[in-house]
C-alpha cells in the first residue's frame, strides 16, 4: 500500500514524452535536453555578478495550460513553469512541514498558488530533474534518484534543497519577469 499522499502513478523509469515538456530557449543557451542532463554550474560562475543581476527572462503565460510545464531559460540556467492542477495545489498544500526536509510552506514558494515557477536544477549534484515523476508526483532526478513534490520540495533521495524560486514578478495576469521582484 503507497504512503499517503504519494503517488503510485508516476514512474521514474517511463520514458519521457514530447507533452512533458514545450521548450522555449529564450537565452542564450541553444538547447536544453531532458533527462540525466548535468548542467554546466561552472559556466554560471564567468560572466560578473553585476552582469548576471541585469538579466531578466519575461515569459507568456497565455499559452500554458493547467497541468502543463515549459522550461524557460534564465540567466543561463533552466527555469521550469509549471501551470499546476487543483490537485497539485491541495497536495503541496496539506504536506505538514514535519514531513520536509527543507522545510518550507507551499505559500512561501508560489506568488499565486497555480503558478510554480522554479530553477530546474537538482540541489544534489546539478542535473535537470524529470517533471511529474516521482514518488510524489512533482520531480524527479534520474542521476542519484531525488524525488521532489508538486512544490518543488526535496523528499527523498539525495539532494538536500528544495529547487529554488527565483524573483519573479507578476505583469498583469499572463506575463511574469523572472529576475527582479520590479515592475
Ligand atoms: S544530481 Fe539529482 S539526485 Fe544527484
Amino acid at each position: 500500500m503507497a504512503p499517503k499522499g504519494k503517488r503510485t502513478k508516476a514512474d521514474p523509469e517511463q520514458p519521457v514524452t514530447r507533452r512533458d515538456f514545450i521548450h522555449i530557449l529564450a537565452g542564450v543557451v541553444g538547447g536544453v535536453g531532458i533527462g540525466a542532463t548535468v548542467w554546466p554550474l561552472v559556466d554560471q560562475m564567468n560572466p560578473s555578478a553585476d552582469i548576471l543581476a541585469l538579466s531578466t527572462t519575461e515569459v507568456d503565460l497565455s499559452q500554458i495550460e493547467v497541468g502543463q510545464s515549459i522550461l524557460v531559460v534564465w540567466q543561463k540556467k533552466p527555469v521550469f513553469v509549471r501551470h499546476r492542477t487543483q490537485q497539485e495545489i491541495l497536495e503541496a498544500e496539506a504536506t505538514p512541514l514535519s514531513d520536509l526536509r527543507d522545510p518550507q510552506t507551499d505559500q512561501a514558494r508560489v506568488e499565486k498558488p497555480e503558478w510554480l515557477i522554479m530553477v530546474g536544477i537538482c540541489t544534489h549534484l546539478g542535473c535537470i530533474p524529470l517533471g511529474e515523476r516521482g514518488d510524489y508526483g512533482g520531480w524527479f532526478c534520474p542521476c542519484h534518484g531525488s524525488h521532489y513534490d508538486t512544490s518543488g520540495r526535496i523528499r527523498k533521495g539525495p539532494a538536500p534543497k528544495n529547487l529554488f524560486v527565483p524573483d519573479y514578478v507578476f505583469v498583469g495576469d499572463d506575463k511574469i519577469i523572472i529576475g527582479t521582484t520590479e515592475t
